[in-house]
């Protein structure tokens, strides 16, 4: 038997934007997909956390063991502490821990940049046009900002420097929607409404230079405001159903200085940024009082 890990993220910034090439930040999360292997006579697939689709799973592994040419079969299962509701890039960790546990089984030394690809080869089982910022997450972690390219290739990725540690809460609607539906909604709005969707990219390429530095910085208040200005454009392009916005509201409410979806969307997480570690429980209560599950993660 092999084990590999890989770690969950949230979209801070410019998620869906992000599939059309404007840059997203993107935060490594502490919560991670455990996944063990033993060799079978047939793939197999079984998972101890809700919510998974074991079609796609079980297809996202047949696609990384073709990528990385292994003609044995393997049961694969899935444990771990990443929700796996949408959002926090679940798919990704679990095809990171996939593709890490192979290479413990067949001790092949793999570079991180290899992982990534053969990760994003089982990405495609979930999303269909994945941008790769998930995969990319999932193998580097860090604080990442990302630029799709024309081919994965040609993704372009550097970490973004954190002036001050931020807190955050995840809240989780307990909804899941498959982030490959919620590209495919958005491809729709583009397809309709090329102008405005144009307009939209533009603000959050904007966003994105402007929370870059206010990361940099340290400068909390502003990432909340951007966060919040991110918000409106996920509304806009229709991403951000009633449970989110009940969980955004409540961590509003309880001063959060900003927050949003993250991810997909359409349900799935959002995420909330606090003033300090005491003023996340306070959201924390908050967003529980609404019946959600939640749970904090910090960035340092
Ligand atoms: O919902 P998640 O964790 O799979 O994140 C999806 C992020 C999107 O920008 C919506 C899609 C993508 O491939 O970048």
């Amino acid at each position: 038997m092999s084990i590999g890990i890989g770690y969950g993220k949230v979209i801070l910034f410019s998620e869906h934007f992000v599939v059309y090439g404007v840059p997203a930040i993107a935060l490594g999360i502490t919560n991670k997909a455990i996944v063990e292997i033993k060799k079978s006579d047939s793939l197999g697939y079984t998972s101890d956390t809700q919510g998974t689709i074991p079609e796609l799973t079980t297809k996202s592994i047949r696609n990384v063991l073709e990528a990385m040419n292994i003609k044995e079969n393997f049961h694969v299962h899935l444990k771990g502490d990443l929700p796996t509701f949408g959002g926090l890039g679940s798919s990704a960790a679990f095809c990171v821990a996939v593709v890490r546990a192979l290479n413990n089984e067949y001790k092949l030394n793999l570079r991180n940049e290899q992982v990534n690809a053969y990760a994003y080869e089982g990405e495609k089982a979930f999303h269909g046009n994945p941008s790769g910022i998930d995969n990319t997450m999932a193998t580097y972690g860090g604080a990442v900002k990302f630029i799709r390219g024309k081919t994965p290739a040609e993704n372009k990725f550097e970490q973004v420097k954190i002036g001050s540690p931020l807190h955050f809460v995840i809240g989780v609607t307990g909804i899941s929607s498959p982030t490959a539906k919620m590209v495919a909604e958005v491809r729709k709005f583009k397809e309709e409404e090329p102008d405005q969707f144009q307009n939209l990219c533009d603000q959050a390429g904007e966003i994105v230079k402007r929370g870059e530095k206010a990361l940099a910085s340290g400068d909390t208040k502003l990432i909340g405001e951007l966060m919040n200005e991110n918000q409106f454009l996920l509304r806009a392009i229709g991403v951000s159903i009633e449970q989110n916005e009940t969980i955004i509201k409540a961590a509003l409410s309880a001063g959060a200085l900003g927050a949003k979806v993250t991810g997909g969307g359409g349900g799935g997480c959002c995420i909330a940024l606090a003033k300090d570690e005491k003023h996340a429980k306070e959201i924390l209560n908050a967003i529980k009082e609404k019946g959600f599950d939640r749970f904090i993660t910090s960035v340092e």
